[in-house]
């Protein structure tokens, strides 16, 4: 039951017991009154009687002569008069009519005969005892009033007056009046009655105005659980006002209530974005996560997972640990030792079959989270990550590793060279107009001239290099670069038979870069990529958006890259052509770690390359740009 109806039950009984209460009192004593009434007009009645007995006997003695000697004979005369007196049971019915409680008025002889009564009938019978009505009236007021109104058998009661002479201490005269329960009843019936239903009224109208009022006073009540109600199904809108008349308690609580309701929301809103980033979270990293529930029940896979093991989750939500992964494949025996063991599993390689996508080699990671509601029944939680992923991340870590090892120790040497280098030259130039034109060391200072132009070359491309660089960062179309690139190797293209493809399916992605370090980069691998078809062939220069990343594919059909130089193209000074200089590659990996972006290959030998550089979209992420300025390769730590 709502504490509303509780409270309103609790004031309607009250109210209802007040008025009966109120009521039961004012009968008494309205009751008590009428029967205090109707006893003392029985009283009057019975003086009456009396009076009017005595002054009837004392006037008709008087005429009698002689007077009676003996106190017997007095005894008889009276009997004698008031038997035989006509008219007393008449003038006795008069005086009894007086009173309505009055049944029956008499006058007896010493013996209890009656001698005269209102009834006529019962002259001469023997008036029964009965009960005293002083003795009655000493009773407690409700037993009479039980007495009166509810027991059904009459009761009558006496007002006995003696009458005698004063030497004689037996009366010769009773006088009785008689009282009867049932004309008491009557004569106070309809007033009860009355009264009864006055009460009965006021009581309806005390319950229906106390429902009404506790009603007034309980509306705030409804108002705050219907605030509560809205709460709780997710409704925040603020109530309103609590108007003046409320109670303060009421609208302390509402207000309270309120500011609840805000921070609920603030919580519940807060709990939202956190969840919808962790899952944006689980979806963009590169490790499949996998979660089974207490129950060892799949309940969640992310894209990368389905990817990597080759499931799809539609078909396997639900499965168990078993089902999903049978204990007969090695990933399953895994999982079935690490649940067995109760027992984490960290970078467990694994080569999973995945049926046409082919077989791969994965890291699986096993742990156990603990659940809230119910601790002890923990849920399982798998990641698994490419293996391959992972190693090339780490050979361009060691690239970049290498490389600002390298410009470090070198850069000093360079210049120092660089000095010498100029004086040497300076003074080739001096023993050249000393020998003036000498036929037998002519050429050998000619030899002696390049060297020295060609080492200058050499350190002035690795100073180059090494130097910071200054990298002025824009919002800059990816597509239109790539183009201006595409079009600007066209000539030499041309001249190696090679037909270029440009390939953007949206004319707009971009990316925050500095134009003329990314044209630089690209130009590099394109270049490359039409060197290494020396018969000629077709290149393909495509932009993509790829979910929040901007990538740009340069394919050639050219003999691709051996097995074994593979950890080794972006080494800064590693070419395998003759001609080659080594620095387009490294320069290219440099510039690219300046835009935050990665470059990686695939290639087979025998049918070309594919070297794909993946660039942070502008409008997919609100991450500021790279840092202004980067000295080499610096800023990567070392892996290990
Ligand atoms: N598209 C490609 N196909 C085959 N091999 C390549 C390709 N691009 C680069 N390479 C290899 O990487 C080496 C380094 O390239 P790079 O740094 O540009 O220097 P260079 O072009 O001066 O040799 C090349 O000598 C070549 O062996
Ligand atoms: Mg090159």
């Amino acid at each position: 039951m709502s504490l509303k109806s509780q409270l309103r039950i609790a004031i309607v009984t009250l109210v209802t017991l007040l008025v009966i209460a109120q009521s039961l009192l004012s009968l008494r004593l309205a009751a008590e009154d009428k029967i205090r009434d109707s006893m003392e007009r029985a009283q009057v009645v019975a003086d009456q009687i009396k009076d009017l007995v005595i002054q009837r006997v004392n006037e008709q003695a008087r005429a009698v002569q002689p007077p009676p000697a003996s106190m017997e004979a007095r005894k008889r005369l009276w009997h004698h008069l008031v038997a035989s007196d006509p008219e007393l049971p008449g003038l006795l019915f008069k005086a009894a009519a007086n009173a309505t409680t009055v049944i029956e008025a008499m006058v007896a002889d010493d013996a209890n005969v009656i001698l005269a009564s209102t009834l006529p009938a019962r002259e001469k019978q023997t008036f029964p005892p009965l009960p005293d009505l002083s003795e009655w009236q000493k009773r407690p007021l409700w037993e009479r009033l039980v007495e009166v109104l509810i027991q059904p058998q009459r009761h009558d009661y006496a007002i006995t007056f003696p009458l005698g002479v004063q030497s004689e201490p037996r009366p010769i005269l009773n006088i009785r009046v008689v009282i009867s329960t049932v004309l008491i009843r009557n004569a106070i019936i309809g007033h009860v009655q009355q009264m009864a239903w006055v009460s009965l009224l006021t009581l309806m109208a005390s319950i229906v105005l106390a429902y009404l009022f506790s009603n007034y006073l309980l509306r705030s009540l409804d108002r705050l659980s219907a605030r509560i109600e809205s709460i709780a199904t997710g409704q925040f809108t603020p109530s309103k006002a609590a108007s003046a008349k409320e109670a303060k308690e009421f609208a302390d609580m509402q207000s309270k209530l309120d500011v609840l309701s805000q921070q609920f929301r603030g919580a519940q809103e807060d709990t939202m974005q956190l969840r919808s980033n962790i899952e944006r979270m689980i979806e963009a990293l590169e490790e499949g996560t996998l979660l089974f529930d207490p129950d060892q029940k799949l309940v969640r896979a992310s894209k990368a997972a389905e990817q990597l093991l080759g499931i799809r989750h539609a078909q396997v939500a639900g499965r168990t640990l078993n089902e999903v992964f049978p204990p007969s494949t090695p990933l399953g025996a895994i999982l079935r030792d690490a649940v067995q063991k109760d027992q984490g599993v960290r970078d467990a390689a694994v080569t999973v079959e995945r049926g046409e996508a082919g077989p791969l080699r994965l890291l699986v990671n096993v742990e156990s989270l603990e659940s809230f509601p119910e601790p002890g029944r923990d849920s399982l939680l798998v990641t698994v990550r490419n293996a391959e992923t992972r190693h090339q991340i780490r050979s361009q870590l060691d690239i970049s590793t290498r490389l600002a090892a390298i410009s470090r120790l070198t850069g000093g040497v360079a210049h120092e060279i660089k000095n010498p280098l100029n004086a040497m030259a300076l003074h080739l130039e001096i023993l050249k107009s000393k020998l003036d034109g000498d036929e037998r060391v002519g050429k050998e200072v000619e030899v002696i001239g390049g060297e020295i132009a060609r080492l200058d070359r050499v350190v002035k491309t690795f100073l180059d290099f090494t130097r910071p660089v200054e990298v002025k960062l824009r919002d800059l179309n990816l597509v239109e670069l790539a183009r201006q690139v595409a079009a600007l190797v066209w000539p030499e293209a041309e001249r190696s038979h090679v037909s270029i493809e440009f390939d953007a399916p949206s004319p707009r992605v971009v990316v925050r870069a500095d134009p003329d370090l990314l044209k630089q980069a690209l130009l590099n691998v394109v270049n490359n990529g039409i060197e290494a078809m020396k018969s000629g062939g077709r290149l393909v220069v495509a932009v993509n958006r790829e979910e929040d990343e901007a990538v740009v594919t340069v394919t050639d059909q050219g003999g691709g890259v051996p097995e074994s130089v593979r950890d080794k193209i972006f080494n800064l000074y590693f070419t395998t052509k003759q001609k080659g200089s080594g620095i387009g590659l490294a320069m290219t990996f440099r510039i690219i770690q300046l835009h935050n972006a990665t470059i990686d290959f695939a290639s087979r030998v025998g049918d070309g390359t594919t070297f794909r550089m993946r660039f942070p979209l502008v409008d997919a992420s609100s991450e500021p740009a790279t840092p202004a300025h980067a000295g080499g390769a610096s800023a990567v730590e070392s892996p290990r």
